[in-house]
């Protein structure tokens, strides 16, 4: 086997990843936020996208309820598809991310591993922000009523009932949902997003 089975030529633009974050006045990364379901991740990111955008930058958050829907509407819930399900997202992250947008993502990644091989995938531009709230509380919002069927026995392998959730070791952002309110949740990923220069080209 040679080292290029496929024959595979990445080809180098003549337009680069700078000239592009140069253009929208930012630089590219992923705020990947992790948690339960339940815990606050897509209301954050909606809500840190909301004033992202009205300041001007150019945003796109992934979230597993409608990428389950498309690109990962093949995979469910065991080990083995969850981590493809965080590939795929890594990898359109890391293309989003080329193209100078601030990606922020929603998706439980209960674990370690996997989120760290997006790291890998994305590089520097990567900013770990753990949503987490206790199980209790997450179980009382139950907003899709996916804990109480769970409980019930009807899904199986949900995180936290009979699935497990790794929580990140060293996040670069800690929340907890259970005590701060929205709105002091978006303004310290705001703040920690400027504090990284990523409003600056
Ligand atoms: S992940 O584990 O692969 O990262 P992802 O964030 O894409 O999960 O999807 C989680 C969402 O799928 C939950 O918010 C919930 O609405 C739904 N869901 C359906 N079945 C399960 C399950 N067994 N465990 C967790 N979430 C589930």
């Amino acid at each position: 086997m040679t080292s290029n089975p496929r024959n595979l030529t990445r080809h180098a633009g003549a337009v680069l990843r700078r000239d592009r974050e140069r253009l929208l006045g930012q630089r590219g990364a992923v705020i990947w936020f992790t948690g339960l379901s339940g815990s606050g991740k897509s209301t954050i990111a909606h809500a840190v996208e909301q004033r992202l955008t009205a300041g001007g930058r150019l945003t796109y958050v992934l979230d597993g309820d409608s990428i389950r829907h498309g690109l990962c509407k093949d995979l469910g819930f065991t080990p083995a598809d969850r981590s493809e399900n965080i590939r795929r997202v890594g990898e359109v992250a890391a293309l989003l991310v080329d193209a100078g947008v601030l990606v922020l993502t929603a998706f439980i990644s209960p674990y370690g591993m996997d989120r760290q091989r997006v790291r890998e995938i994305v590089g520097t531009d990567f900013v770990e922000v753990f949503v987490d709230a206790p199980l209790e509380v997450c179980e009382g919002r139950d907003p899709k009523g996916l804990y109480r069927r769970a409980r019930a026995g009807e899904i199986a392998e949900f995180t936290g009932i009979s699935a497990p959730y790794e929580p990140p070791e060293h996040p670069d952002l800690h929340l907890r949902t259970g005590s701060q309110a929205l709105a002091e949740c978006v303004t310290a990923v705001h703040d920690l997003i400027a504090a990284r220069g990523l409003l600056r080209a």
